[in-house]
Parts: structure tokens; sequence; C-alpha cells
């Protein structure tokens, strides 16, 4: 794989089985997309269509069930569970249904991974700062 490409998906299929295991749905079929570093990339489609399912491959979320998926010059499948995990870092995901913590505050939402990821308090409180005020919420820290 060439380095101009951070991310880059070959033949990818995805099947989910449902409770009849002879009911497999073919939700993901046969695609292939290079995206560039530092390109800008949306994905259209119907609801349904799989555009959710394909994001979820590009972190490992979900398996998947024929061909590869290149992320920062990684092959998904050749990784073990620690190496996903460290590279799941690197990638930056906002979930359709959000997945915010409702009992915790905004400060704490986004200090909460940086404490798992194992930053000292100085650096947490540093990095939430400055990523607030990147996003203009820095008034909303207790919220
Ligand atoms: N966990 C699952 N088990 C079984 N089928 C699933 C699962 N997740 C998604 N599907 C099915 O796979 C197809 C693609 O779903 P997906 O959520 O990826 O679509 P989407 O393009 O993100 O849709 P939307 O625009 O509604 O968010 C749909 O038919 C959906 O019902
Ligand atoms: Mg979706």
């Amino acid at each position: 794989m060439t380095d101009h490409r951070h991310i880059s998906i070959q033949h990818l299929n995805k099947y989910y089985v449902g409770q009849n295991p002879h009911e497999k749905m073919h939700a993901l079929k046969d695609i292939h997309l290079n995206i560039k570093k530092g390109s800008i990339c949306g994905i259209i489609g119907r609801s349904g269509a799989g555009k959710s399912s394909l994001l979820r491959t590009l972190n490992g979320l979900e398996s998947i069930s024929s061909g590869e998926v290149y992320v920062l010059e990684h092959a998904l499948s050749e990784l073990n569970h620690a190496q996903l995990i460290q590279l799941r870092q690197r990638i930056g995901m906002i979930f359709q249904h959000f997945n915010l913590l409702s009992t915790k505050t905004v400060w704490e939402n986004i200090a909460l991974p940086l404490k798992v990821a194992g930053y000292s308090a100085d650096q947490i409180k540093q990095q939430v700062e400055k990523l607030m005020t990147l996003v203009g919420l820095d008034n909303k820290a207790d919220h």
C-alpha cells in the first residue's frame, strides 16, 4: 500500500446473520475505496444502504466477512486486540447515536477516554480545555 492513501478498502464484503443462520443479509457488497491523506470524503446513501456499517469497519468495530481494510498503513485483519485499541486512539469517530454518558458533564465526557488512555491529570485538564475551546464549548464545561 502506498503512503498517500490513508484509508484503503479492497473487496470488502459484510454479511449480517440474523436469528435464522440461513438468512444472511449482504450489507456491504464488494466495496473498493481509496481515501487520500488530507482529503474530505462523504458517503451518501438511502437509509439502510450500509453507511454506518462501512464506517464501523474502519476502526474494527464491525467484523468483516471478506476483503481487507487498511487504515494508516495497517491492515486491520493483521492487528491483535491491543494493536487495534492503539490504532483506535488515532481514529476520531462520532457515532450516529452519540454514545455520550448522560450522567457526566461535557468536561467529564471528554476527559474519560483520556483517563482510560493513561494521560496524567495535568495533561487531561490541558487537553480538555484546548478541545472545548476549539469547538466553542468552553462555557459549557459543567453542562
Ligand atoms: N447488527 C446488525 N444485525 C443485522 N443487520 C444489521 C445490523 N446493523 C445493520 N444491519 C442491516 O444492515 C443494513 C445496513 O445498515 P446501516 O445501519 O449500515 O445503514 P445506514 O446506511 O447507516 O442507514 P441510516 O441512514 O438509516 O443510518 C440495513 O439493512 C440494516 O438493517
Ligand atoms: Mg447510519
